[in-house]
């Protein structure tokens, strides 16, 4: 479709009433000056959802959706943006005359071609698993497995023969492109840069990008051979960025939504697994623990993340590090199901099938809190007097992340029923620490809040965070005071984006109009999320202490993630018996602590 021009994007923009367009597809009530109703893109029974127009723009504050009356119709018809433009031009009676409404010819980027040589790679990669002679040791190893065609089919999944030539030679004879050939990642180069197949004698996992595109493979070796990796992964490119794509996701996001739970796993197996149980809102990170981009594409979708890892000691880990990203990075809340016996689901599958899997994950949650002392329980010899007393001090501590006070207070009943000691004590250790960390986390900031908007759960400092864009949006002096800092520094990647953008936009005279500028946001989830929830709030006017008071929360909290990641990554080194790595982690959390006491004085 050809561009629109600005021009007229205004016009249709002035001439619409958010009100009517909405109106169409829910049904408004006016309530004082906005409207509400129930929101259509999440199951609720009570209307969170608010359409405000004299700022055209909608709000949800059950799920966190908002926008302009653009966006609303893309998210909710998922159509492009210059296809809901043409719609609301037609509902507000505007002519679209000499606008070629066609769609436009495929892009002729590197990353379309790259995309394509992807998808028909998959495409070969299955014709060869399910119709032909090499494929037939593969077929039979995932049928043995217990995947039928149509889940083979579901997955994408494929066989990347023993040859290490195949697919080289395949598209060399279809005459592809030998720079996009070198680009792609499916293929290694020798030193006299001839191309051989990266992938081979591997059952092949197509990975998409958030779009449902194919960017990358991860193959398992087929042969038990030890000396290969058992999962051999793209390496990053053009179009496959590890830290932002999540293995099923793109597939998973209606069932998430359904479900209002996003179900993470370990494993690809385990994925199809669940698939195969009925679960469709699984998916896996991949081998890695979960990046910041990674969160925010769950974020955008709900508001639960249930781990479902191995049961054994390093799936404990990485759930016990897992739980602790989300806290720190997120609004998202955290639940766990522990698979008995070290099992991982894909095991407990073919075990016991799908109805028990289905309970386990439905029925047999933990929270938080409960699992890390289970976990701790597998760390200590309750036995033995010393450790029951390290073990005490561990489940202590670790009750200082319940935000819930009578959550807590239920476990501390608990600790102090098991092991006979008073509850008074349990409760007087906690307070101890968390006065200590209180003296360093959290400086008392509270501008004013005027309106009740109903605010998601979210951390100290992402609310410090948001309280400083909404001072950057709103007062010019706020700018301008932020602009002669050396640097203004967030630690959650859509905000310092937001920020960018609003002082790039400021400083060419911009002003910012909610409507208008939701435009800008391109319809990235996240960033019409934090703009439509600052769009509703109103505070008193900022004080030079205020601002100051703001930038020193975000700074501390930097500083403590960088020291709770050294103190993951102490605690492997030591693991790992790396005793110089462990000390110079040691050194290097001391170093941290001691800015975190100085800050800005
Ligand atoms: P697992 O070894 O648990 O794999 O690794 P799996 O999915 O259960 O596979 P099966 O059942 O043995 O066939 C969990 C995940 O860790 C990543 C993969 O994403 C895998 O699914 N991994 C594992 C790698 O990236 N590389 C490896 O060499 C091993
Ligand atoms: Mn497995």
């Amino acid at each position: 479709m050809q561009r629109i021009p600005q021009s007229v994007i205004e016009e249709v923009r002035q001439k619409a009433d958010i009100v009517d367009v909405i109106g169409q597809y829910v049904q408004l009530k006016k309530a004082g000056k906005n409207y509400s109703g129930l929101c259509p893109f999440h199951q609720e029974k009570t209307p969170s959802f608010t359409v405000t127009k004299d700022k055209q723009i909608f709000k949800c504050f059950g799920c966190g959706k908002g926008g302009n009356v653009f966006t609303f119709l893309q998210e909710l018809e998922g159509i492009t943006f210059p296809e809901a433009v043409v719609k609301v031009a037609e509902f507000a009676h505007v002519p679209l005359e000499g606008i070629d409404l066609t769609p436009a010819a495929p892009v002729d980027t590197a990353e379309a071609h790259l995309i394509e040589l992807h998808e028909e790679t998959a495409k070969l990669y299955q014709h060869i698993l399910l119709n032909t002679e090499a494929g037939a040791g593969a077929l039979e190893y995932l049928t043995k497995r217990g995947l039928d065609t149509e889940t083979i089919k579901h997955f994408q999944l494929g066989y990347a023969p023993a040859s290490r030539t195949f697919l080289t030679r395949h598209w060399q004879k279809n005459q592809k492109d030998d720079e996009l050939m070198r680009k792609s990642g499916l293929f290694n180069e020798n030193q006299t840069g001839e191309l051989s197949d990266r992938f081979s004698d591997r059952i092949m996992f197509p990975l998409t990008n958030p779009q449902g595109k194919i960017v990358g493979f991860s193959g398992r070796r087929l042969a038990d051979d030890p000396e290969q990796p058992k999962y051999l992964n793209s390496p990053e490119s053009l179009i496959f960025n590890k830290g932002r794509t999540l293995y099923h996701f793109h597939e998973a996001r209606g069932a998430i939504r359904k479900a209002g739970y996003a179900l993470l796993l370990e494993g690809y197996m385990d994925v199809i697994a669940a698939w195969q149980a009925g679960l469709g809102n699984g998916f896996a990170s991949m081998g890695t623990s979960l990046t910041d981009g990674q969160i925010h594409l769950i974020e955008g979708l709900t508001s639960e993340v249930r781990f479902c890892y191995d049961g054994d000691a390093a799936g404990l880990h990485a759930i016990d590090r897992g739980i602790g990203l989300l806290k720190t990075h997120s609004s998202l809340k955290a639940t766990v199901v522990l698979v008995p016996d070290k099992m991982d689901p894909d095991e407990y599958f073919r075990k016991y099938g799908s109805e028990a899997l289905v309970h386990l994950i439905d029925k047999q949650l933990m929270s938080p809190y409960e699992f890390k002392l289970a976990y701790l329980r597998t760390q200590f010899d309750l036995d033995r007097p010393q450790e029951k007393l390290a073990f005490l001090d561990q489940a202590i501590a670790a009750l200082a992340a319940v935000d819930s006070l009578i959550e807590q207070d239920m476990y501390i009943r608990q600790l102090a029923d098991e092991f006979s000691v008073d509850a008074q004590h349990i409760l007087s250790r906690l307070k101890d620490l968390q006065q200590q960390s209180a003296a360093v986390r959290r400086p008392a900031v509270s501008p004013p809040h005027k309106t009740a908007a109903a605010p998601r759960r979210i951390s100290q400092i992402e609310r410090a965070e948001q309280w400083l864009l909404y001072y950057a949006i709103k007062e010019a002096h706020v700018r301008d005071y932020l602009r002669q800092l050396s640097e203004v520094h967030f630690l959650h990647e859509p905000y310092e984006r937001l920020y960018l953008l609003i002082d790039s936009f400021t400083a060419q005279g911009g002003v910012i109009e909610p409507s208008r500028f939701v435009d800008l946001l391109n319809n990235d989830a996240a960033l019409l999320q934090i703009f439509t929830d600052l769009m509703e709030m109103e505070f008193a006017e900022s004080t030079p202490q205020v601002i100051d008071e703001l930038l020193f929360v975000i700074q501390q909290g930097e500083i403590q993630t960088k020291i709770e990641e050294k103190q993951i990554q102490q605690k492997e080194a030591k693991q790992m018996g790396n005793a110089d790595l462990e000390f110079q982690l040691t050194i290097d959390i001391i170093n941290l602590r001691k800015q975190l006491s100085h800050g800005l004085n």
